[in-house]
This record gives C-alpha cells, sequence and structure tokens, in this order.
C-alpha cells in the first residue's frame, strides 16, 4: 500500500550494513556507531513551535536524540486524530522520559490554516504532555522534510490534501536508526522501541528481568476486540471514566443501535448535520471530533458486538 521511499530503502540498507559489522563484536541489533543520515541529509529548516518559538530542525529537533515524528492538520478529521491520540498513549507510558530521552514532534503540513495558536489548542485537546513540541513551517521546507523523512505520497498529496500519508517515524539520529510505523500499532510496541530498542537498550527497566519464555499464550482475539484495540482504545475506556471521548460502558444499550451503527460509520457527517446527541457529546469534550475511521459494515458490527459483550 505504502511506497517504498528511497529513505526507507536506504534504511534497510544501512541496517544490513549494521548486522554485517556488529556480527562477532556485538548482538546483531546493535546499531551502526555512526548514521548516514546527519546535517548533510537532514534538511535544517526553520519552525515554529506552538509557543511561537523558531527552531531549527536539525540542529534543536533532531541532532543526538531519539525521536517521533509525525505530520498532522489540525482540521483533519479521520486518522490523524487517532494518530495524535495513540501517540499520546505512548507519551503515558514513557512517563517523564518524553523531553528527556525521548523527544515527540507533530508538524503541520498546512500552514496556512495551522498557527501556532491553532496548534497550541490542538495539543490542548488531546492534553499532550511536556517534551512533544506542535511545529510549522512554510509548505515548501515541510514538504521537502516529508520527502526526506519517506513520508511523502506524490500521485495521492495533489488529489486530496485528506490523504497524507499517515505513517510516521521514529529515530535515533545518532546512531541512524530509523522505523516507519502506524497509527494503529500497539502503544506498548511504540513506546518499547522508543524507550529501549531505539536507546539499543541501556535504559534499565523491570522488564529486563521479564523471560519470554515464561510468558503466557496470548488469547485468541475477536475481530471487534482488535478494531477496538487499535483503533479506538487510545480514546476511549470500555468502563465509566473518560477518555479523551466517553467511557463506553453500556452504550450499546444507551443508544439506538440506528444511530450507534451510522455514528462509528460516519461521526463527521453526523457533526456536520447537527445531529442532537453529536453535537451535545461534541461540546462536552473539548469539541475534538470523533474520527471517521473509514470502517466497514462488517467491522461497524463487530464492534458493536464487542463493545456489547459483558467479557470485558
Ligand atoms: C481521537 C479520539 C477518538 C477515537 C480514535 C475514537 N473516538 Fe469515539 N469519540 C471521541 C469523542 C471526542 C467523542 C465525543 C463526540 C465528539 O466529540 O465528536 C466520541 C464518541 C463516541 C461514541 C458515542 C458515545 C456516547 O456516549 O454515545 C461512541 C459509541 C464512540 N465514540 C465509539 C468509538 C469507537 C468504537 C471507536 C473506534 C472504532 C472510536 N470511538 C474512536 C473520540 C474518539
Amino acid at each position: 500500500m505504502m511506497k517504498t521511499s528511497c529513505f526507507s530503502k536506504l534504511f534497510l540498507c544501512n541496517v544490513f550494513i549494521g548486522v554485517i559489522l556488529t556480527l562477532g563484536s556485538g548482538p546483531a541489533w546493535a546499531a551502526p556507531p555512526g548514521s548516514p543520515w546527519g546535517a548533510d541529509y537532514f534538511p535544517n529548516i526553520p519552525l515554529v513551535t506552538q509557543d511561537g518559538k523558531t527552531v531549527r530542525f536539525y540542529d534543536d529537533l533532531i541532532k543526538d536524540k531519539v525521536i517521533a515524528i509525525n505530520f498532522i492538520y489540525t482540521h483533519c478529521g479521520d486518522t490523524c486524530p487517532l494518530e495524535t491520540a495513540s501517540l499520546r498513549q505512548v507519551q503515558k507510558l514513557l512517563g517523564d522520559r518524553v523531553g528527556k530521552d525521548v523527544f515527540f514532534y507533530s508538524i503541520s503540513i498546512d500552514p496556512k490554516h495551522d498557527t501556532p495558536k491553532a496548534l497550541k489548542e490542538y495539543a490542548a485537546k488531546f492534553n499532550v504532555g511536556p517534551g512533544w513540541t506542535f511545529l510549522t513551517g512554510t509548505k515548501a521546507d515541510t514538504t521537502l522534510l516529508r520527502k526526506k523523512l519517506g513520508l511523502y505520497r506524490e500521485e495521492a498529496e495533489a488529489k486530496k490534501l485528506g490523504e497524507h500519508n499517515v505513517s510516521f517515524m521514529i529515530g535515533n539520529e545518532a546512531t541512524g536508526q530509523w522505523m516507519k510505523r502506524s497509527p494503529f500499532d500497539e502503544p506498548k510496541v511504540l513506546a518499547w522501541l522508543l524507550g529501549r530498542k531505539l536507546h539499543n537498550f541501556k535504559v534499565a527497566t523491570s522488564e529486563q528481568q521479564v523471560s519470554y519464555a515464561a510468558a503466557k499464550q496470548l488469547p485468541k482475539i475477536s475481530l471487534g476486540e482488535d478494531l477496538f484495540r487499535s483503533r479506538c482504545d487510545s480514546c476511549h475506556s470500555l468502563g465509566t471514566e473518560d477518555g479523551l471521548g466517553p467511557g463506553l460502558q453500556g452504550v450499546a444499550k444507551r443508544r439506538e443501535r440506528a444511530w450507534l451503527t451510522r455514528w462509528l460509520k460516519m461521526p463527521d457527517r453526523m457533526l456536520t448535520e447537527k445531529d442532537p446527541i453529536a453535537t451535545d457529546l461534541f461540546n462536552r469534550y473539548k469539541k475534538l471530533p470523533m474520527p471517521n475511521l473509514r470502517l466497514t459494515d462488517a467491522d461497524v458490527e463487530a464492534l458493536i458486538k464487542y463493545m456489547e459483550s459483558p467479557m470485558h
């Protein structure tokens, strides 16, 4: 689905060389000592933060750091809010390390609309913590950056802004390890990659004592549960406590089936049509619109079945 960019090809190549170089001298996952993607690869473009401060991409944001970088625009109604919500879960898992040895950047691809003020409001809607910076720059500069990061899809871009590439990059600038991830990835896995693997396992955690051999086999999960975990869980609990959206306990009973089905399929449309329940919820939840996650009828059915089941 996603076009392999020259950056990701280079990445594979680099990993390959890295493995060869480190054979015999250390474990195969160790990164090569230097990165081929340094100051001469990444543009040192100026970007403005949500607080109006100008920073340089290479010097100030990524040099010698472990980072997660995604591209957003604040009025995006589909997958980018899910990506932001899921990175927020990762941020929570990493705790106060974010801003110390892991840095998050969300860069707008719509500079006209996304002023520093708009970005600040967006960050507040998602309750993002310190260590996560929202940035904007010129269209030409951010496009160049996306190309360099392998996160630009030419044909789709020309058609519609909304088709922008929704994967994001995590990496360690100093070692040159970079990985493209998807917003549907499990936050725990992303936290592990950012917190441990990209630090070459140098940061000690209690997890280190846990043996994978002793791990319990995971039970098989249903389509509904799988979808819920990858698409919904970063904004909703299945209990009564609120996340970015309402706690969903009993929602299948509380709402009429036809309303629920339509809501899961096209929340954006229902909000535009000013459906009264939807509008009320929208106003109560910081005016953060529930994203249209392009679910199929079968997905919606499986999700409702899962939300209805008393098992969880
Ligand atoms: C980016 C965060 C986000 C994601 C991801 C998300 N939602 Fe929501 N959801 C919300 C918000 C916020 C609301 C409140 C309405 C609004 O503001 O548009 C909401 C409302 C709802 C409601 C209505 C609750 C009620 O009390 O009637 C249901 C049901 C729901 N979401 C289910 C889901 C399911 C199922 C998924 C996954 C397929 C999902 N949501 C994904 C943010 C999200």
